[in-house]
């Protein structure tokens, strides 16, 4: 704590650097800002305790800020333990108008390059308001504070943290710790932080699917709005967004030339299509592997091979994973893997790879040659390349997707949060989508940047399609 605000960063001496970056990027962010600017006078989110679990780049920075200026108070963890940009969240703490010595901003407790244990500390620091409170909100990408707070009541009801089994896994093992040092503290801290929470807005694939899982079980505690799955997020920043950032991360990690190179797409989804995309536009050779035969039927449209990983790991020079899926990448893979071919994940966990596995290879060793880049070298003398030890390496090698997209993502977050602070009684503990008129108000807030010149419907025409002349233009169940 310092000038009264709590944080763990890396170096709070960042926060200049950080800022004139935030800065920047709020000029990239036309929907964030102009969602700023429309709530400024209502301050739609005062009183609220947004509890948030989002890689702490500087487009979060702009995010988080926004939240502020909208009159919440804010505590905020990274999602991943390499994703953080420690200048960005030195900003943060420090604020627009504090100093390293008097900072005057957002808690924050995140810092580039995490073990899992700090990781999860961290994720408990945003359920501590002070005054004993808890958070009111969450924002979470790929529902780790989610996960938390629900296994918190879980074994609270049940009066204990069981002890971890084998099949657990390590980092699973650091969730039940954490609960236990929880539970001795305060033996009905997470049943309250639950009872207070109205509700809780999801990033991503992943933590969507999870939200699912929950609310389908009966068990969801709190009332969800799937962000993801609005076109304006999962259509632009799964797909545009990392065609930008996996390249980046692939560049920043090995400066490979990739044209002529093999490269291999798990996954032929949203972040799947936007891969192939970019790998393809360096000039590299793309196959895909899937399970779902209309997302392989869309890649051989679009020309691209759809082949088992098992049929050419051989020839490959590069395998990225997008499918939010375990074990697409077995350890006997790996091992089959050309010399120095580079291997990558870009779904949100690291199960996609099974790099435990890969630790087990009797006589493997491993070298860093940077930090998230490891050459890892078989009994036999042949090495493979391993990005962000198998997370996402798109965070973990770069910066994220770009903020243009990721206004699109936050602006979408933010109509989200106040949605459910404000209106708590239209929800269930189900997972709701936003309605398709803010879906689109989201785009049109983002084309005056880019010169769009939209064609107006006239009264007619729109009678004619069955429409408003307002929109929303397509019905639900379009696709795009
Ligand atoms: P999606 O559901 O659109 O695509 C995943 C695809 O993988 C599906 O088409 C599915 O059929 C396929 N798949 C599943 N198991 C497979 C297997 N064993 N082999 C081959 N294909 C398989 O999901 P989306 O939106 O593309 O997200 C994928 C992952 O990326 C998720 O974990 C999501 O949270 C994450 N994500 C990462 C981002 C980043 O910045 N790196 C950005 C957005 C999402």
């Amino acid at each position: 704590t310092r000038n009264g605000v709590e944080f763990a960063v890396a170096d709070l001496s960042l926060a200049a650097a950080g800022r004139t970056q935030i800065r920047l990027a709020e000029h990239e962010m036309p929907g964030l800002m102009a969602t700023r600017a429309e709530y400024a006078a209502s301050q739609p989110l005062r009183g609220a305790r947004i509890a948030g679990s989002l890689h702490m780049t500087v487009q979060t920075a702009v995010l988080i800020e926004t939240l502020v200026a909208l009159g919440a108070e804010v505590r905020w963890v990274s999602c991943n333990i390499f994703s953080t940009q420690d200048e960005a969240a030195a900003a943060v703490v420090v604020g627009p108008h504090g100093t390293a010595d008097a900072p005057s901003g957002t808690p924050v407790f995140a810092w580039k390059g995490e073990t899992l244990e700090e990781y999860w500390w961290c994720t408990d620091q945003v359920f501590q308001f002070p005054g004993g409170l808890g958070p009111n909100m969450i924002v979470d990408d790929g529902g780790d504070a989610t996960l938390l707070v629900h296994k918190g009541v879980e074994f609270e009801t049940a009066g204990r943290v069981p002890e971890a089994t084998a099949a657990d896994g390590e980092e699973f093992a650091l969730v039940l710790g954490t609960l236990r040092a929880s539970l001795a503290r305060d033996p009905q801290r997470f049943t309250r932080i639950a009872a207070g929470i109205r509700g809780v807005t999801e990033e991503t694939t992943t933590g969507v699917n999870r939200l699912y899982q929950l609310a389908e079980a009966g068990e969801l505690l709190f009332p969800a709005i799937n962000v993801n799955d609005s076109v304006t997020k999962s259509k632009f920043d799964n797909t545009y967004g990392i065609r930008h950032s996996l390249l980046d991360g692939l560049n920043r990690a090995t400066d490979v030339l990739l044209a002529g190179k093999l490269a291999v797409v798990c996954g032929y989804g949203d972040v799947g299509k936007g891969s192939a995309e970019a790998l393809r536009g360096m000039g590299a050779r793309v196959v895909v592997t899937e399970i779902d035969p209309i997302c392989a039927l869309q890649a051989s449209m679009h020309g691209l091979p759809v082949v088992r990983l098992d049929d050419v790991v051989e020839q490959a020079d590069v395998v990225i994973t997008a499918t939010g899926n375990l074990g697409v990448v077995s350890a006997a893979q790996l091992a089959r893997l050309k010399h120095n071919a580079i291997v990558g994940n870009v779904g949100h966990f690291d199960n996609e790879i099974d790099m435990a596995g890969l630790a087990r290879i009797p006589g493997i060793t491993k070298t860093e040659i940077k930090p998230q880049v490891h050459e890892w070298t078989f009994p036999d003398g042949h090495s493979i390349i391993v990005l962000s030890e198998g997370r996402l390496l798109n965070l973990g090698n770069a910066t994220g997707h770009p903020s243009f997209v990721m206004s699109n993502s936050f602006t979408n977050q933010t109509i989200a949060q106040i949605e459910l602070f404000t209106r708590p009684d239209t929800y269930q503990r189900q997972v709701y989508r936003l309605p398709k008129h803010l879906d689109e108000k989201v785009a049109a807030l983002h084309l005056d940047a880019l010169g769009v010149r939209l064609t107006e419907l006239t009264k007619e025409q729109a009678e004619y399609i069955g429409v408003d002349v307002a929109g929303p233009y397509k019905p639900e169940h379009y696709r795009y």
